[in-house]
Order: structure tokens, then sequence, then C-alpha cells
């Protein structure tokens, strides 16, 4: 082992907090011995916090429209070859019914950044979903603050709005007309009105470091998330970073264990972007410190048309068929589906320490 790796993994296992070091010494492990030794740590973490339950999240991609041009991502609004569709409120309720009929205790509304789904259009909407009697997470972007507590009232559980990156100045580059302090600021209103937050970041964009990588972990751990994405950057041809290298299946698996380590009560999905990088993608992250999946429960007809990144899995299938599927590769790792809504595990934490 690499005497810095070993010194920072010692850290990690005696409890110690992890300083900036430890964690760029962490995600650089070497394939092989140290990086193996960073997954088992992280998988004895994961049991410990999250125990051997793998939750599901139940997607529904309701719309692809986005008034942003973020600079990775396919429906980008100055992508004009995109198919764009929305689905009316009824469609999403009718979507969120059969994720409760599948058993998923979590119904997770994505969209792009669409105006047309004003604040009391998506309200009606959570009160019915919360009628079934799931948790809701919203995923729609950045919003005024009276919009993020009118859905709180409608009976919204979580938010996820990812930093993307905790570099500024690459966040600015990759994001025109947006800001950081504000995206920062649309997070701490997210707590502030009680939401349970998940945040996370692409791994892989052009021009980011391991330090950058630390950064995101350090932010993540400032920001108290219940939650953190952690995916792969996937080119897609039709956006500016089209003609990029990919981020690496290997560095992914690395932070999601050293997340695992640096917020360990959180809840960490095995993300599709990494699924759709390396077949065996998600089943290798839920043995490496993840505890979560987001099965896509969109109407088979519009999946084709959520391309924020090229070839991602699950576009054919329906949502019976990601249940089946998930079903088997939680069995297989000797893991059970999780129960109930899978709410946060920070309530455990007194209880392990
Ligand atoms: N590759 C990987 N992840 C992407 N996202 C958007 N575009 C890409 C891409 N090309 C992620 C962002 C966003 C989430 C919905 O998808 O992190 O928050
Ligand atoms: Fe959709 Fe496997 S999760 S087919």
């Amino acid at each position: 082992m690499r005497p810095e790796f070993a010194t920072s993994l010692a850290r990690a296992a005696a409890g110690r907090e992890l300083e900036r070091e430890d964690i760029i010494a962490l995600l650089g492990a070497a394939p092989g011995a140290d990086a193996d030794a960073l997954f088992r740590q992280a998988d004895d973490v994961r049991a410990r916090m999250a125990g051997e339950e793998v939750h599901l999240r139940g997607i529904i991609e309701f719309s692809n429209y986005c008034r942003r041009r973020c600079y990775y991502c396919g429906l980008r609004a100055d992508n004009a070859k995109l198919h764009r569709y929305r689905l009316m409120p009824e469609d999403i309720i009718a979507a969120a019914r059969q994720g409760a009929e599948l058993g998923y205790g979590t119904v997770v509304l994505q969209s792009g950044e669409d105006p047309w789904y004003t604040a009391p259009i998506l309200a009606g909407v959570i009160r019915e979903i919360k009628k079934l009697g799931v948790a809701v997470t919203l995923c729609v972007g950045e919003r005024p603050r009276e919009e993020y507590a009118r859905w709180r009232e409608a009976g919204a559980d979580r938010y996820l709005l990812k930093h993307e990156t905790a570099n500024e100045e690459l966040y600015a580059r990759l994001h025109p007309g947006m800001s950081w302090q504000e995206r920062l600021q649309c997070l701490i209103w997210l707590k502030e009105l009680g939401y349970q937050v998940g945040s996370g970041n692409i791994i892989g964009l052009p021009g980011q470091t391991l330090a950058d990588l630390a950064d995101d972990l350090l932010l993540l751990r400032q920001l108290d998330v219940e939650m953190a994405g952690l995916g792969p950057f996937i080119p897609h041809p039709d956006t500016p970073l089209g003609g990029e290298p990919a981020g690496s299946a290997e560095l992914t698996y690395r932070v999601v264990a050293v997340a695992r380590l640096v917020i360990p009560y959180a809840h960490l999905p095995a993300t599709t972007a990494l699924g759709t990088l390396a077949a065996n993608g998600r089943q290798l992250a839920l043995t490496r410190g993840a505890n979560v999946i987001m099965p896509n429960i969109t109407p088979t007809e519009y999946r084709p048309d959520y391309q924020i990144y090229p070839n991602k899995i699950c576009v054919n299938e329906g949502p019976e068929d990601c249940r089946h599927c998930l079903e088997g590769m939680v069995r297989s790792l000797g893991r059970r589906l999780g129960r109930g809504p899978g709410h946060t595990l920070k309530q455990f934490m007194a209880a392990t320490i």
C-alpha cells in the first residue's frame, strides 16, 4: 500500500474525520490492493450504517423541456434535435400509482427546468401522489423559495438538487447564465424548509481534478446531505462537450466508496449513468458503498427522449421490467429490497456511534 493512502484509510477505519488531503489520497487509490481495501471498508460502513436493504426510488421523468444550457446535458435548451414532451398532471399521477403498485416506497418527480409546471400545478400533483402513501422526492431544479415552501406544504418529503461541481470556476464555465452561489442558496432554503436534501456531482468533467472531487465530498459533508448522487460524465454528441472523453467507471467507484466514508449516513444511489457506462456498474457500486437504486417508471414511449446522455439503459423496458431486473440484481448480491419509504439514515447515527 502507498503510505499516504494507508494512513488515510486507517484514519477512516478509526472513525476520525477525514481531511481534504486524506480524501485526495483515498480517491487516488491505486487499482488492485489499495482500491480493494478502500472498497471493503466502504462496504463495511455501508452495512453498519445502511444495513442490507437496497431502497428503490421509482423515478418519473415527466418533462424534457429545459430552460438551461448546461454544457454537458442533452436536454439543454439549445439542443434542437431533441423531441420534447410533457406529461400532463393526470399522467404523472398514473405513473406514480404504478410505482406504488410495484412496491416502491418513494416516487421521484424529475424534469428539466420547465416553467410550464407552475407551483400550483406541481403542488396539486404532489397532493394526489401523497394519497398513495409514498414519499415524494422532487428534482426540478432552481425555483424561488416560496415555490419550494408551497411544495413542502403540499407534502413533498425530499428534494434533489445536485451542485454538479464544487469548483466554482468550472461551474461557471459549464453553466452559462447560472450562478454557483444561487445554487447553494437553493440548497440552504430547501434545508431550512425541512426537506431531506440530496445533492451530488458529476465525475470526470473536462478539467476536473481529484482535489475538485475531494471538494465535492467536503461540500456534501458541510451541507449535511441526506443523499448524494454521484455519477460519471457521459458525453452527449449534441452538446458542447460532445467530443470530450467520458468519465471513468473506476474513478466513480472510488468516489462512491470515499463518499461512504466521508458522509456515512447518506443514501448513495448506484446511478443509472454508472450502469450505462459499465454493464455491471450498478452491482459493483452496491458492493462499494451504495445502498439505493432509482428504477425508471416513466412510461416507455417517453423514455428515449429523456436523453440527458446517450445510450441510457432501460430505454426499451417498462416499469415492471425494471422492477424484476432489480429484484434479481439485489438478490444476487445477497441483499434485500428495502421496505417503506427509506427516509433519512441520520436517525440511526446516535445508536450506531
Ligand atoms: N453525463 C452524466 N450526467 C449528466 N447529467 C446531465 N448530463 C449528464 C451527462 N452528460 C446529470 C446531472 C443532472 C442529472 C439530472 O443528470 O448531474 O443533475
Ligand atoms: Fe431497468 Fe434493469 S433496471 S432493465
